[in-house]
């Protein structure tokens, strides 16, 4: 009697998407949930002064409103991108978008005593991009980079932060002087998944991969000297923006 072949069992492989979406999830909102957290108490903590101190609370509960938008934002941008849907495209300031995503991040960075340097050279200079996604990449790789500085005693902990044109393309670049990236994972770290990490979902450095190559953008690691890691990202399509002399 003839036998039918066995199916093949796709379960491993939807397994593995499904993880990799809901680690993507997690990953994605738990930037944003620890910025809400921190704003939060840092409101209540103002308001409980005597007297209260409302202007600082009023900035608290800014910062607040802006990081559940920015989670909100991004689950939505993270389910268009499984659905493979297009970018949601806009043109914005580049340097504004940076100024953005180090707003959402300042409490954590105060928290572990991290010196920011930003250097911003982009001011007139739009990209026509999904912003919440190109947040997303931003927000990843400090994350990163605050991760790497954990471990760090003994000297500064710093990150720096920097927009500038070069070659005709818009690069931006993420600096950190933690232990650097050991040369025989610099493979791995996009793959992924893959995480040095306690607890970590190794999804970040996929997801800003994912965003930047379907904006036709590039990003790579190097080496920075004396210590750490730099994240460069370089888009060749921009605009230039001039003020209107009506
Ligand atoms: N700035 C950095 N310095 C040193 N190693 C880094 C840096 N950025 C990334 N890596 C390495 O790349 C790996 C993958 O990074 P990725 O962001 O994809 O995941 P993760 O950070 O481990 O997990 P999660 O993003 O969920 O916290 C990290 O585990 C780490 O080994
Ligand atoms: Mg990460």
């Amino acid at each position: 009697m003839a036998r039918t072949p066995p199916l093949p069992d796709l379960r491993p492989a939807r397994i593995n998407a499904l993880g990799e979406f809901a680690a993507s999830i997690a990953h994605e909102v738990k930037q944003p949930l620890a910025a809400i957290t921190l704003n939060a108490q840092a409101g209540l903590h103002w308001l409980e002064q005597d007297p209260p101190r409302l202007e600082q609370a009023r900035v608290a509960l800014r910062v607040v409103l802006q990081a559940s938008r920015a989670a909100t934002g991004m689950v939505r941008s993270l389910h268009g991108m499984t659905c493979q849907a297009e970018p949601e495209r806009s043109t914005f300031f580049v340097d504004d978008m940076l100024r953005d995503v180090l707003q959402l991040l300042r409490g954590e960075l105060r928290q572990h005593e991290i010196r920011v340097s930003e250097e911003f050279g982009l001011a007139r200079h739009q990209l026509y991009a999904d912003q919440v996604q190109l947040m997303q990449v931003i927000m990843n790789l400090l994350q990163n980079g605050i991760d790497a500085l954990h471990a760090v005693h003994g000297r500064e902990r710093t990150l720096a932060l920097r927009s500038m044109l070069m070659e005709d393309a818009l690069h931006i670049s993420v600096t950190d002087n933690g232990a650097g990236i050991a040369p025989e994972l610099a493979e791995r770290i996009f793959d992924p998944l893959f995480s040095t990490k306690p607890g970590g979902t190794g999804m970040g450095l996929t997801i800003c991969h994912n965003i930047v190559q379907a904006h036709g953008g590039r990003l790579w690691a190097t080496t920075a000297q004396p210590h750490g890691t730099v994240f460069h990202l370089s888009f060749k399509e921009y605009t230039l923006w001039t003020p209107s002399r009506s």
